[in-house]
């Protein structure tokens, strides 16, 4: 299992941003035990269904918040009031900032020490995001929109998750694939290249492709136009024009230094007045297909060996600047800005010019 520190990343072992930890249709309401950044944490919703994230241990004494089935704290559905969350082993109660605001035989008294620690949370297009950060600051990097979410009347059915699991595999590796020209070919199919560039933007990294592909369009010569961007270290997005318009998500999140999970997602513009089957039906059929391609990349990943220097010949993309890109989140805030530097810009690896432009 290779770790941050084999890939010399920076002075962290784990990545500062928004992150994937779960499907929103399966978390809650009754508190749920996670694993991520090497931390044991829990998952839980308030009455009002909002989500929050904390330490599993009880500062108290170390009990489980969330590994308690027995207790009658939590047969008598008391675990959760409120917005706050009961301890199954004593009842110390912890309100949503994580501070201790009740305890059951002690009405007067509250030790002040007696906090949890908590994770900023957003629940947004199907999907709880957790906001990490190793020098424990608040967000400096906007959650993206997701904007077609909320686009159903323009014909945008939602996305599903795919839960590709747990990977015995550095997330840089998963990151090295925005440079990865010369895969595109016999791991996707891809046929007559048109174009491929990089554009690195602060937090920001762009891929843009055309070609041809085998899967993704109905007709061999028809061009997949592929807009791909990472905000922050771990959430990607693409915009595909293909035989219909789609907005993809891979989602990856360190699980422990060296292993992460991975999910995909994709959501598929089908205008109802160019539907003549069930819309859900094609979009879903249509995700398979992403997922079947995304699939070739996992199987490499799934059972290559760690690659701490890619050996890069003139005609691969910029490896060594994503992974200079990449690295600014494992690094103080107050690095960022001049890792950006070395690397901000334009990296043109096949082609002249764009001749499609996947706007959506
Ligand atoms: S260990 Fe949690 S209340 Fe005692
Ligand atoms: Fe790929």
């Amino acid at each position: 299992m290779a770790s941050s520190a084999d890939y010399k990343l920076g002075e962290f072992d784990y990545p500062r941003g928004w992150f994937m930890i779960g499907d929103a249709t399966q978390l809650g309401p009754k508190p749920q035990t996670l694993h991520f950044f090497g931390k044991d944490l829990v998952f839980y919703r308030g009455k009002s269904g909002t989500p929050y994230l904390v330490d599993a241990y009880c500062p108290h004494m170390g009990a489980h918040l969330g590994k308690n089935d027995t207790s009658y704290i939590v047969r008598d559905d008391e675990q959760v009031e409120g917005e706050s969350i009961r301890c199954p082993f004593h009842g110390w109660r912890f309100g949503p900032d994580g501070q201790c605001n009740a305890i059951p035989y002690s009405p007067d008294f509250t030790p002040k020490a007696a906090r949890l620690k908590t994770y900023p949370v957003i629940e947004r297009a199907g999907i709880i995001w957790m906001w990490h950060d190793p020098q424990g600051q608040e967000p400096d990097q906007d959650l993206p929109a997701f904007a077609t979410w909320d686009k159903e009347d323009e014909g945008w059915v939602r996305w599903i998750i795919d839960d590709f699991g747990t990977l015995s595999l550095h997330p840089i590796e998963i990151v090295d694939n925005m440079a990865d020209f010369g895969h595109m070919g016999p791991i996707h199919g891809s046929v007559d290249n048109q174009y491929f560039d990089n554009i690195f933007d602060g937090h920001t990294l762009i891929q843009r492709f055309d070609a041809g592909h085998r899967t993704l369009t109905t007709e061999t010569n028809e061009t997949l136009s592929l807009d791909t961007w990472y905000e922050g270290p771990a959430i990607l997005q693409a915009n595909m024009l293909g035989t219909y318009p789609s907005h993809m998500l891979i989602a990856h999140t360190p699980v422990d230094d060296g292993v992460v999970q991975v999910w995909h997602a994709l959501m598929v513009k089908i205008p109802p007045s160019t539907a003549t089957e069930d819309p859900i039906l094609v979009a879903r059929q249509y995700q398979q297909a992403s997922c079947d391609a995304f699939a070739q990349d996992v199987e490499i990943w799934a059972n290559k060996q760690a690659c701490f220097n890619p050996m890069q010949i003139p005609a691969d993309g910029p490896y060594g600047k994503v992974r200079i890109w990449y690295s600014q989140f494992y690094n103080p805030r107050s690095k960022a800005d001049a890792i950006q530097k070395r690397v901000n810009g334009q990296v043109v690896t096949f082609g002249e010019k764009r001749l499609w432009e996947a706007s959506l």
